[in-house]
């Protein structure tokens, strides 16, 4: 019998999964919320549904036929603010726990949560990894450390999670590079001096799938190896294309999410992932 599959969040990453799931020979469930996308959502799965988490009127029961789950789901692109944040993480992801806490069957179930290593938060650009304590400092981390934890709390014999923090995400169009670069010679309103954390989306189809295979439990950073800073990335991009730099400021914003830390991907290694694209700044390999 085939590989029962379900993806919450067809977005951009949850996307790519499935068609690589589907050239597995998958068979996979998939959700979106805006009924705009159905025709898309129709070509990349074989079950294709409509669902909110948090929806208390949804059909649920198709999570009783799964042996995995990948859970994508994001506020949609421009409302990053704490209220979109909260709805999504913290009900949103709570309530889909709590749904996978009343399933009605007790056959193995493997979740792979996508988080953000953005729940490191302040670390003054020190090293870090998952052993280290997220910074809740900012009501964002703060929800997605509560959406990491109620699914983390579904371990049970026949449950396990995998959390995966991600980096900011780049690869096919969303082209973080060259974005960088239409900044060349412009002011950026933002601390050039952080550390932040990046992964390509091939990377993290791939571990995904390594997550599934594998049934790894617990907290992954799924970063790249690049820890440089922002002016230092930037500066890399722009010079390779003899561009100006881009001029960032030396000082935190009032108020701002802060994500400043060097973030290891050491845990993944270990265990035998390899990380197709080691930075923006290499070519790209055919993943
Ligand atoms: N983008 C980054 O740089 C970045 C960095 C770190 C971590 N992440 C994490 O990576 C994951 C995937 O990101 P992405 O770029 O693929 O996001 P995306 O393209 O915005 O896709 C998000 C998906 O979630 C669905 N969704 C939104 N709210 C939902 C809800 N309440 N219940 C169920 N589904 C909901 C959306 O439905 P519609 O399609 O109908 O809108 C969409 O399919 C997310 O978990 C995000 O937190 C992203």
């Amino acid at each position: 019998m085939a590989t029962r599959f379900g993806i919450i969040g067809c977005g951009y990453v949850g996307s790519a999964v499935a068609r690589h799931f589907r050239a597995r020979g998958f068979e996979l469930t998939g959700t979106i919320t805006r009924p705009d996308r159905l025709s898309e959502l129709c070509s990349l799965v074989d079950h294709p549904r409509i669902y909110r988490a948090g929806d208390a009127f949804a059909d649920v029961s198709f999570f009783d036929r799964l042996d995995g789950l990948l859970v994508a789901v994001a506020p949609q692109s421009g409302h990053y603010c704490l209220e979109q944040y909260d709805a999504v993480y913290r009900s949103g992801v709570n309530a889909l726990a709590s749904v996978l806490q009343r399933r009605s069957s007790s056959s193995p179930l493997h979740v792979t949560y996508l988080s953000s290593a953005g729940v490191y938060g302040d670390q003054r650009g020190l090293p870090c990894n998952e052993d280290q304590s997220p910074d809740v400092s900012s009501g964002q981390n703060a929800a997605l450390v509560s959406a990491e934890q109620a699914l983390l709390n579904l371990a049970s014999p026949s449950v396990q999670c995998a959390v995966l923090r991600l980096g900011g995400i780049y690869g096919p169009n969303q082209d973080i590079p060259t974005m960088i670069r239409s900044a060349a010679g412009q002011r950026v309103a933002k601390n050039g001096d952080h550390i932040n954390a990046w992964v390509h989306r091939d990377d993290i189809v791939r571990g995904v799938d390594f997550a599934f295979e594998q049934r790894l439990s617990g907290i992954y950073n799924m970063v790249d190896d690049l820890q440089l800073s922002r002016r230092e990335l930037s500066h890399a991009l722009c010079d390779s294309d003899g561009l100006p730099p881009v001029l960032w400021d030396a000082h935190d914003k009032p108020g701002a999410r802060i994500f400043n830390a060097r973030v290891s991907n050491a845990r993944l290694k270990a265990l035998g992932f390899q990380f197709a694209v080691p930075s923006m700044l290499e070519p790209v390999a055919a993943c």
